[in-house]
Parts: structure tokens; sequence; C-alpha cells
């Protein structure tokens, strides 16, 4: 009776198109391009694309066959494996709580951006705009809360209504408005020295923590270690190849990466800003230059407007995960589940929404609340639990594995990379984190 009541994609291309969805984030518009910029360009490009593929393709394909095989929400699935697993499951629901804690801050931003643009209300300095925002005790926490309601109205709809409508619109239009934004850069002056920048690679620059950053990032950006994909594979048929699924998703994941440095690099070299410019590129040094540029208003909307419908399809994808785990757990009905999980994150988000504000001398070890938990979830708990996924599955649970690479020569290299190479890559990747 429960299996029935269980959703599933309407189709395959929805199931892509969503799990697309949940990977381009604010990680790849945001974050790729200027992690790209801090580490060298060329050569955090080439690193990023061999841990990827070699790497992070492997958990990838373990969490979708997980989900895929017991068609239960992360916690049960962990459950299933073993009794003595469902604390694991349980750390799983923590991050996909944690992660929009921050995230959705973030999504905040991106609206009253949106917004700025649209009614021409355009500050003269940015870098005063943005700490004034945030320095406001209540306005960071209702643009987070909107920003959260949002989202949360795709899962309250449920899957079919909800989130593959959400996906199959925000998605395609993601991608022109990338297209279009990327071309616009390529016609400035700066579009060859940027591009070399991204594509001519120094040697020189290589270092162990370009490899640990190439990692976190290939790791946020394709939602692994929290559950997300699990959640979206339990959603699956029975006949669908998860090795083609992952690596499909990783080739389109990887392409809105690439092409939203080449949207950002020609514009950072035109305009002379530093590259590494960090996490304040997107609401400080970019906005700025958008006014000097031809097409400003329009190129500037069309940004944030990206950046929306990125966060957007992955914070659905965060709230879903959760939501599956109260109602298959707490036997809660999806309504009821996405009310209490909205209650949740919006108490979890005010401290991170005031920590550049109010409570930006709030700090735990050094770091803002905002920017701790972006610590423990991205640099701990996300390669924390790939590293036991891994173990677990390559170790314990055979016919996961057999699931996830399906047979064949490539199968046989995953499945030894699984067993000897990544349970040493992300012990050594925590410990340096640590
Ligand atoms: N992958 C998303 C991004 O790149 C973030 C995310 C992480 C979404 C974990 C879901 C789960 O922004």
């Amino acid at each position: 009776m429960e299996e029935n009541k269980r959703p599933s994609w309407s189709s395959y291309i929805s199931f892509i198109i969503a799990a697309i969805g949940s990977a381009v984030g604010l990680g790849n518009i945001w974050r790729f391009p200027y992690v790209t910029g801090k580490y060298g360009g060329a050569v955090f490009l080439l690193t990023y694309l061999l841990i990827i593929v070699f790497i992070c393709a492997i958990p990838l394909c373990l969490e979708l066959a997980l989900g895929k095989y017991f068609k239960k929400d992360t916690v049960t699935c962990y459950e299933n494996i073993s009794p003595k697993l469902k604390w694991f499951g349980l750390l799983n629901l923590i991050t996909a709580i944690l992660i929009p804690a921050f995230y959705f801050v973030v999504g905040g931003w991106i609206i009253n951006y949106i917004w700025l643009f649209l009614t021409n209300n355009i500050p003269s300095d940015f870098s005063v705009y943005f700490s004034t925002l945030n320095s406001n005790p209540y306005v960071p926490c209702i643009l987070t809360f909107l920003f959260l309601f949002i989202v949360a109205i795709f899962p309250f709809r449920g899957v079919n209504k909800g989130i593959e409508k959400a996906n199959n619109f925000m998605m395609p239009t993601l991608a022109i408005a990338l297209i279009l934004l990327a071309a616009v850069a390529l016609s400035l002056p700066g579009a060859r020295e940027g591009l070399e920048f991204m594509f001519k690679p120094d040697f020189s620059k290589f270092s162990k923590e370009l490899i640990l950053t190439a990692l976190g990032q290939a790791l946020f950006t394709l939602s692994i270690g929290m559950g997300a994909m699990v959640t979206y594979g339990s959603y699956l048929n029975k006949e669908v190849n998860i090795k083609k699924s992952a690596y499909t998703l990783i080739f389109f994941d990887t392409l809105v990466s690439i092409i939203a440095g080449v949207m950002i690099f020609p514009v950072v070299f035109t305009y002379g800003i530093e590259p590494t410019a960090g996490a304040s590129l997107a609401f400080i040094s970019l906005p700025q230059i958008f006014l000097n540029m031809p097409f400003s208003i329009p190129c500037a909307i069309l940004f944030f407007l990206l950046l929306f419908f990125a966060a957007v399809t992955s914070g659905i994808s965060l709230m879903e995960t959760s939501v599956a785990c109260f109602i298959d757990n707490f036997k809660m009905t999806r309504k009821k589940s996405v009310v209490v999980l909205s209650l949740i994150i919006g108490c979890l988000s005010i401290p991170s929404a005031l920590s550049f504000g109010v409570l930006e001398n709030f700090k735990i070890m050094g770091k803002t609340i905002f920017d701790s938990l972006d610590f423990l979830t991205s640099t701990i708990l996300l390669p924390f639990n790939t590293l036991l996924i891994c173990i677990i599955c390559g170790w314990f649970a055979s016919n996961i594995v057999k699931e996830a690479f399906g047979e064949g020569k490539f199968a046989g290299l995953l499945k030894f990379l699984l067993r000897f190479v990544l349970p040493v890559v992300f012990t050594y990747a925590l410990i340096v984190g640590l």
C-alpha cells in the first residue's frame, strides 16, 4: 500500500533535469569561478575534471543506486543496509538541514538584487550597499524567509506537480540566460585574456590545497554527501542505468561551471578586478561592473535571475531530502513535513543571516556563524559522509555496488577505486580539512 504511494518521476528526462537542477547551483555560478580564480585558473580546472570523473562520480553512482534499490528516504536506506547504520542516515539528514541555513541567506540577497535592478533603484557603491543591507537586523532575515517560502512551495506541491514543473521551467531558462551572458562577455575586450587564464594551465600554481579545494568543490556541486541524490534516485524506475545517468549529470554540471567561468573571466579581465575577489565577486564587484557594461541593466537582471533559478532548484533538492525523511520516518504527511521543515530551517538561518551585521563579531573558532556552517558542512560533513558511504557500500553492500556500476571493465576499475583509493583520499581530505 505504502509502496504505491511513493512518487516517481514521470519520465527519465524529468529525473535528469531535476538532478541537474540539484547539482547546478550557487556552487557552479558563484563559487566555481572564484575558486578557479583563486587557484590559478586552468590548473585548477584540469585537476577538478580529473577528480570529478574518476573520484566523485563513484559516490554519485552509489547514492543514486542506493535510493533506486531501496526506494526509500536516506535514513531508511542506510537502516536497510544495517539497523546499526541509522545514525549515519540521520547525520545525512542533519547535513541536509544545515546547508539551507546558510545557502538560503545567499538566496535572499539574490532576490534583493533582482528587485534593485528591476526597479532601477541602483546604488552607486555596491560595497557600501551590501554592508548596509546586511547590518540591518531584520532585512536579511526577511529576505531569507522569502527565499525559503518560494523554495518550499515546490516540495509542498509534490514531486510531479512541484519539483518536476519547477525544474522543467527553470533549467532551460537558466541555460538560455547563461549562454546569452557568456556571449556578451565574449564580446568584451578582455575576453582573450579571460579565456587564456581559464584554459591555459600554469603548472607552477599546482598545490596540495588546490587538490583539496577541487575535491570539496566537486562534492558540493554534485550534491553528494547529504542524501539529495539518494532521494532523487529513490523516485527512479527499475530500468534506469545509473552509471550513464551519473556521467550525464556530471557532463552537464561541469558544462555549466565552465560556461559560468567563460561568462565571468572576460568581465574580470576587461574591468581589471581580481579574479580571486572571493564571495563578494557576485554581490559587490560584478554588479558594480554591470553598470559600465553594454546592456547593463538587462545583463544584471539576467545574471541574478540565473543565480536565482540555480539556487531555487538546488534548494528544492535540499528540502526534498529532509521532507522524504520526515514522511518515511516520522509518518508525517508531505504538507506537514514541508511546514515543519520550513520552521526549522527558518529558525536556524536567522543567526547566519545576521552574521554579516548584528552578529558580525560573534565568532566560533575565528569564523562567523555563516562561515562556520559553510565550513562544517562543505569541509567536514560532506567528505565524512562520502567517506562512509564508500566504505559501507564498497565493503558491506555488494548489491548496491552492482546496481551502481553494472558490469564490465570500467565497472571493475570503479570498484577498485571505490574499495582501495577513495577511502584514503577522503580520509586525507578530512584530516587536512580539520
Ligand atoms: N549542488 C548545489 C550547488 O552547486 C548545492 C547543493 C549541495 C545542493 C548539496 C544540494 C545538496 O550549489
